[in-house]
């Protein structure tokens, strides 16, 4: 993306200091994917700026740890899981803060959104702004995004299409080829619904889920083949809820 196609209104920091940051997290995202690649943090950017404003939060912390909260990944993708990229990628906002030249305590509220937007163990989301960056980060994992990104997932670890018909798709392991989207859909997509902090990302949440639950009931009637598709449509077999 070039700094010409984003737009004033998506740069409270304006567009110079915007573009900064955005270089300085691209080494970062190179190689992510397109689960956790750029595309998502700018997803996550707009998302959390569009709450931000409803809610009259810090737009400029906001975008600054939108756009710095998930270069950590990598780090914890490469020691499988035993870094906590939340973490590590505060600690990196932080140097690159400092390099910058943000004020001492911008740099704290950025890091603890970023610390905090995984919402795990002690590191809950303190701040308005933390809580809008872990509802805008959920919410890119929802919905038709959410739907792309557990099939591109389930490509990379060699998944199948689909399996809720002849599986107990709770008992399936993951990274198996039995760990499909709609495992993720059973498993975790289908409960953050239930887990938004803020209004606006409660409201998008339900609104996201109910375009999944759409989509894997079609999908179910689909695998069973034709036939189904002339159906009154049933529920999917293994329940909602
Ligand atoms: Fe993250
Ligand atoms: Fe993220």
């Amino acid at each position: 993306m070039t700094k010409d196609s984003f737009k004033e209104d998506d740069c409270p920091l304006g567009v110079e200091l915007t573009e900064k940051l955005r270089q300085q997290a691209d080494p970062y995202h190179d190689g992510m994917g397109g689960c956790h690649g750029p595309d998502h943090t700018e997803r996550v950017h707009k998302t959390a700026l569009h709450i931000g404003r409803l809610m009259g939060a810090n737009l400029d912390v906001l975008s600054a740890a939108a756009l710095l909260h998930d270069i950590g990944r990598r780090f914890e993708t490469r020691e499988q899981g035993k870094i906590c990229h939340a973490e590590k990628g505060a600690e990196l906002a932080r140097e690159i803060l400092v390099r910058l030249d943000f004020a001492p305590a911008f740099i704290d509220e950025t890091a603890h959104c970023i610390e905090a937007h995984r919402y795990r163990g002690d590191k809950i989301p303190r701040t308005l702004e933390a809580k809008i960056l872990y509802d805008a980060d959920k919410l890119d994992s929802i919905g038709a995004v959410g739907i792309g990104r557990a099939f591109l997932f389930a490509g990379q670890t060699g998944a199948r299409l689909h399996n809720a018909n002849d599986v107990d798709i709770l008992a399936c392991k993951p990274y198996s080829k039995e760990d499909t989207a709609y495992r993720e859909f059973k498993f975790k997509m289908s409960k953050i619904k239930d887990r938004m902090l803020t209004p606006e990302g409660k409201r998008l949440a339900e609104e996201r889920h109910t375009f999944m639950e759409v989509f894997f009931e079609r999908l179910e009637r689909e695998t069973k083949g034709a036939e189904s598709m002339t159906a009154d449509t049933p529920q999917i077999a293994s329940g909602r809820g």
